[in-house]
């Protein structure tokens, strides 16, 4: 009984006393006033000179293709996602399925002739569905789809595989429905306006531009390119080594 009086006396006391000594020693820096109320001036203004900057905006790369095309195959499976792996706390990815696709009708529902005949435009449109549907899976699934002999074929195994709460169906529904002819129509707009106009595919936007230049390094080696580009600390996946430390030295930690 005795001690959940103190408890509670203590419980109240914190509350209503408003100095933030009493709070926890991590916000002691949160302000001047605090920090020099609770004598530690010195030590947060050393701590706020030595914390890493914040972290910089990640380098956008998006990706221009189309399902069917061996080249876009390629770089997606070989490079494109290896790097993303590896970077994804510096990069964020958006993919375009449309490429030399042709959109034709200007009204809904839209139609759509594909490079690579009917089984890239349904390619496509299962790939932006899965886009709209699963959200933080997608490039996986379409790495997956990619990856595999028959890309169309290898959706429902691909799905299943990353995201099992995903129902096929759902995805089947968004394909051959408005949506999926919306969100079509949106990457033939999206692809449409690009400038400079895309020539071929796999085109690389990166950080919302496309040059010959951008588009040469990104395919030679998209992973230098990004930790090249990106502004903040570099991570270690850059080849960036701790402070203080010696790679060939087994430290005691
Ligand atoms: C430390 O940095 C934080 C965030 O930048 C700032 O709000 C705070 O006032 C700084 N503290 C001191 C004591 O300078
Ligand atoms: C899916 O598409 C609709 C438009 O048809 C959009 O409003 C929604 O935000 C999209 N969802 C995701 C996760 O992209």
């Amino acid at each position: 009984m005795k001690s959940v009086i103190v408890f509670t006396v203590l419980t109240i006391w914190a509350n209503v006393d408003s100095t933030p000594c009493l709070s926890s020693p991590s916000q002691w820096c949160d302000s001047l006033d605090s920090a020099i109320e609770c004598g530690v001036l010195k030590q947060c203004l050393e701590a706020n000179a030595t914390r890493p900057k914040a972290l910089a905006q990640s380098v956008q790369v998006e990706l221009y293709f189309e399902s069917l095309c061996p080249g876009c195959r390629q770089f997606l499976t070989t490079v494109l996602l290896p790097t993303w792996v590896l970077l994804q706390d510096i990069m964020s990815v958006t993919l375009v399925p449309f490429g030399n696709a042709q959109e034709s009708g200007k009204e809904k529902p839209y139609t759509f002739v594909c490079q690579h005949g009917e089984e890239e435009c349904l390619g496509n449109m299962i790939e932006t569905c899965i886009m709209n549907t699963t959200g933080s899976q997608a490039l996986q699934i379409i790495y997956c789809m990619e990856a595999s002999t028959n890309v169309v074929k290898a959706g429902p195994m691909c799905v299943e595989l990353y995201s099992p709460q995903t129902k096929w169906d759902s995805i089947m529904a968004c394909v051959k429905g408005a949506q999926g002819n919306e969100l079509m129509h949106q990457n033939a707009v999206k692809t449409g306006s690009l400038k400079p106009a895309h020539e071929y595919v796999p085109w690389v936007v990166i950080d919302g531009v496309h040059t010959d230049e951008l588009q040469d390094k990104a395919m030679a080696s998209l992973f230098t390119l990004v930790c090249s580009m990106y502004k903040g600390p570099k991570p270690e996946a850059c080849g960036a080594v701790p402070k203080k430390r010696h790679r060939s030295y087994c430290h005691n930690e």
